[in-house]
């Protein structure tokens, strides 16, 4: 298995991966180094690579390096390896030393391609020493653009430290012979590399995605809490697909375990429901110092985050989701709520979990439909501009619909989750209240959630919902001519794709505006539509009563009612 080392550029990562390569007579591998031999262009360096090709065609180059190095067998100890180093490489399981360039963990195919195949070690310094280094290194690094690093480093340490994360951390020391010892330390002590894809230290809380990290991640967060009890609140469904595993690895670690079961799906979002499970934490003498973990989908996040926000006036919870819905969209931002019979989500707090935890593998049993609903928020997130996620959606569209396992194990699916989920972590950040930014993420909502309880919140699912939401948002767009034409064709076709909004509804438009009108969105009386435009949003409540009841019954009419309104 290879030891790679990454982290900002400057870091130290070449000196340190020659220094392990020599202790433990190991080849060393410096990718960029790689890449640069693969041009074939005498003289060549990172920085002609980038002026000639762009950062796209770097990257480009990047990733196929990068496929290599984890296709390839990797090579045998060294030849000339002392019995001693090779007999510490051999226990450890490293057969080779490499470092990466500072930007090639950006790319979430590139960590797919990684994460757990090869030890991670994040090499970190404070942004002066990094900064002083490069200030007298002889190779330029284009990502500078000959200013001085240090006005750049706070930035790029912002953007990447969540992807550096995912590996273990070393902070350099000032004796850098005793950094080589601190790195065979930290593999020694987790010998086998988890998958972990981000690992987000966010003001609003931890945000951790990888596959098959659900007990080690959770265990890790409860140690370094010195949890002694948790609540498990989790549903039938949720439990077989993650939290009875999650259970069983709390239990065997000597943690004391709260149970409380919740109905599946919607049926937890009900007031009546969180009383009774408080009634059950009263019994069991649960303290505020003690966690709730809430393992499920959307629905069950919600409810249990509601009951966390209130039980003791507010105790601490981590948010374990085990849907698509809930990995991108629901576990993120602190809204926790329950449904009253005149609406949805009306009674609730804003409540962040400490961490949300989203192990990919969980949602390998869940249903095709269940997918393909959440996609609807992931479209949500790509026209309001994530222009990759868009792109990614269209190309995949027929495998994520067909139930294909492929988007499973070629990291399809975690980047989707990757890419929406991130999207909303920043705005929450941005606005974590909702008092402005955050509306954005109720595009397609208004509708949507009409739909849901004209329905009982029983017949359509809520990324279904959306999806109509969608399109009648993309109507009304394209009307007022805040939607481009082609975008809002574009996005229909998408829709088309994936089977979102496409089959004809029977509920009247008129009835669903009156529910609407009792939505949250509403203003001193006027619904705020949330519009989508050629690459972002626009919020209007001054629209014409008839232009909206028109777009409502677009949408509500499926697919060949919408393709003729957006091609007219
Ligand atoms: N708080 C927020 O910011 C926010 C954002 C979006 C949506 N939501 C809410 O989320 C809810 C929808 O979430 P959802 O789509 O996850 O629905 P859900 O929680 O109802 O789960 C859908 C179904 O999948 C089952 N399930 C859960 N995990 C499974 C697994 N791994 N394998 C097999 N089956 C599994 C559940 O039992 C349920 O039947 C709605 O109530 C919506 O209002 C909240």
């Amino acid at each position: 298995m290879d030891l790679i080392l990454v982290g900002l550029p400057g870091a130290g990562k070449s000196s340190l991966g020659r220094k392990l390569a020599t202790r433990l007579s190991l080849p060393y591998l410096d990718l960029d180094r790689v890449i640069i031999a693969e041009t074939g262009v005498p003289d060549d360096n990172a920085e002609k690579i980038f002026a000639r090709e762009g950062e796209d065609g770097f990257r480009a180059r990047e990733r196929a390096a990068i496929a290599a190095l984890t296709a390839a067998n990797a090579p045998a100890t060294s030849g000339a390896a002392t019995d001693a180093a090779r007999g510490e490489a051999a226990a450890l399981g490293i057969d080779r030393i490499v470092s990466l360039g500072g930007g090639a963990l950006i790319d979430p195919r590139n960590r797919w391609a990684l994460a757990g195949k090869a030890h991670l070690l994040w090499i970190d310094a404070p942004n002066s020493a990094i900064a002083a280094r490069l200030r007298e290194a002889k190779v330029v690094r284009p990502i500078f653009r000959g200013e001085d690093p240090l006005r750049h480093l706070p930035r790029l340490r912002a953007e990447r430290e969540r992807f550096y994360a995912t590996g273990l951390r070393l902070t350099s020391a000032r004796n850098p012979a005793s950094l080589a010892d601190e790195a065979l330390r930290l593999i020694t002590a987790q010998p086998t590399p988890e998958r972990r894809l981000i690992d987000a230290a966010l003001p609003t809380g931890r945000w951790i995605l990888g596959e098959g990290i659900a007990a080690s991640a959770l265990l890790r967060e409860l140690r370094a809490r010195r949890a002694a009890r948790v609540v498990i609140v989790t549903e039938p469904n949720a439990a077989r697909a993650l939290g009875d595993t999650a259970e069983a690895a709390i239990r065997d670690a000597g943690i004391e375990i709260v149970r409380v079961d919740l109905p599946s799906g919607e049926a937890a979002k009900r007031l009546e429901v969180i009383g009774a499970a408080a009634s059950t934490l009263a019994r069991a003498g649960v303290e505020r110092g003690d966690l709730i973990v809430a393992i499920g989908g959307g629905a069950l996040t919600d409810a249990a985050g509601m009951l966390a926000a209130l039980y003791l006036r507010g105790i601490d919870w981590i948010a374990m989701p085990t849907t698509l819905a809930g990995q991108l969209d629901a576990s993120l931002g602190g809204k926790t709520g329950v449904d009253l019979p005149e609406g949805k989500n009306l009674i609730g707090a804003f409540h962040q979990p400490r961490a949300v935890i989203a192990d990919l593998r969980a949602l390998r049993s869940l249903p095709a439909r269940e997918i393909v609903a959440a996609l609807g928020e992931a479209a949500k997130i790509a026209l309001l501009g994530d222009e990759r996620l868009f792109a990614l959606l269209e190309s995949a569209a027929e495998r994520l619909t067909a139930a294909d396992q492929s988007v499973h194990d070629d990291g399809t699916l975690a980047e989707i989750v990757e890419r929406a989920g991130w999207w909303k972590c920043e705005v929450v950040r941005g606005d974590e209240r909702e008092a402005s930014g955050r509306i954005s993420l109720n595009l397609g909502h208004t509708l949507a959630h009409a739909l849901e309880q004209a329905t009982d919140y029983s017949g359509i699912l809520h990324g279904e919902a959306v999806g109509y939401g969608l399109r009648a948002a993309l109507h009304i767009g394209v009307e007022l001519g805040v939607t481009p034409r082609p975008r809002a064709e574009r996005a229909t076709a998408l829709l088309d794709r994936l089977g979102l909004g496409v089959a004809p509804r029977s509920e009247r438009a008129a009835d669903l505006l009156t529910i609407a009108q009792r939505d949250k969105k509403v203003a001193a009386g006027k619904i705020r539509w949330v519009l989508p435009t050629g690459d972002g949003y626009t919020v209007r409540d001054d629209l014409p009563a008839s232009l909206v009841e028109s777009a409502v019954t677009a949408a509500l009419a499926g697919r060949a009612a919408q393709r003729t309104t957006t091609q007219r």
